[in-house]
């Protein structure tokens, strides 16, 4: 495989589970060293750290809520304890209760916009700022979901709201950071198999599975490898974009 990310640094939110994790090991697999958000399941943490090794590049975890300031100014301040500037920014952490609309309360609101939407203007904030200190190229690739795009059911309102922020977020983040020669895009997947999709009710499920035309859902992998695309020199005429990655929908 080429390696694009040859000694490359590369941070990964959410990098110890499902499409984070496949994107952590997409990077190393092309030669990037890779730190990724600590899992609260410590297991996950330590089978990803192993597998990125696996591909003989350096790997490290710290422990960061997205949603919260303190904590991200925290895994940054580790990161660069270790690491001596950053690359990329690959944002995946996220979260998606799935509730009926009359059931959402404003804690749930305020939780699901503050780890989705928050939490993107946060790593971004605190990851900007030490790449736009060393003043070298880079890029920030962030996860929005179709959701944003088409919407999907009032059970996911909120997360919808929060995904559709991230969008436009991304562009003037992109108009901001382009001085500094960063370029900042979203990948959007459609349905994905992956643990968050598991209070997903069955009924729906299948209606959904219905309106995909590839007929099947994706693999996180098919999510990394767009991450990757976006993050490397092959897209380095993108910027403030959103590409739908969802195997055509409706
Ligand atoms: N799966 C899909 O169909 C789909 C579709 C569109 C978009 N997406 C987006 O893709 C991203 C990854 O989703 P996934 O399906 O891989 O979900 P997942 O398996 O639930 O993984 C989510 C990851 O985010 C981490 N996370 C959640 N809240 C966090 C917080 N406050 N601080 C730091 N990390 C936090 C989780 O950490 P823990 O390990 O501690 O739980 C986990 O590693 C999400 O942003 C999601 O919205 C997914």
């Amino acid at each position: 495989m080429e390696k694009r990310f040859e000694n490359k640094i590369t941070v990964v939110t959410g990098g110890s589970k499902w499409i984070g994790r496949a994107t952590a090991l997409r990077f190393a697999s092309e030669g990037s060293h890779v730190i990724i958000t600590a899992s609260r399941d410590q297991e996950e943490t330590n089978k990803t750290l192993d597998a990125i090794r696996a591909y003989g590049v350096r790997a490290s975890a710290f422990p960061c809520d997205v949603g919260n300031e303190d904590s991200v100014r925290g895994f940054f301040e580790s990161i660069m304890l270790d690491y001596d500037h950053i690359d990329n920014l690959i944002h995946c952490a996220g979260i998606s209760p799935n509730t009926p609309l009359d059931d959402q309360s404003v804690d749930e609101w305020t939780r699901v916009l503050g780890t989705n939407l928050i939490g993107t203007f946060l790593v971004t904030k605190y990851a900007g700022a030490i790449m736009r200190r060393d003043k070298l190229p880079g890029a920030m690739v962030l996860i929005s979901s179709s959701n944003a795009i088409n919407s999907f059911a009032p059970i996911s309102a909120h997360y919808d709201a929060s995904k559709a922020g991230v969008v436009i977020l991304t562009r003037d983040l992109a108009k901001e950071y382009a001085q500094y020669n960063i370029r900042v895009n979203t990948v959007a997947p459609g349905w994905i198999d992956t643990s968050m999709n598991n209070t997903l009710p069955e009924d729906m499920r299948r209606e959904e599975s219905a309106k995909i035309y590839m007929g099947r859902w994706g693999k996180p992998e098919e999510i990394a490898s767009v991450m990757a695309f976006l993050a490397s020199d092959d897209a380095s005429y993108m910027t403030g974009s959103c590409i739908m990655v969802d195997g055509g929908y409706g």
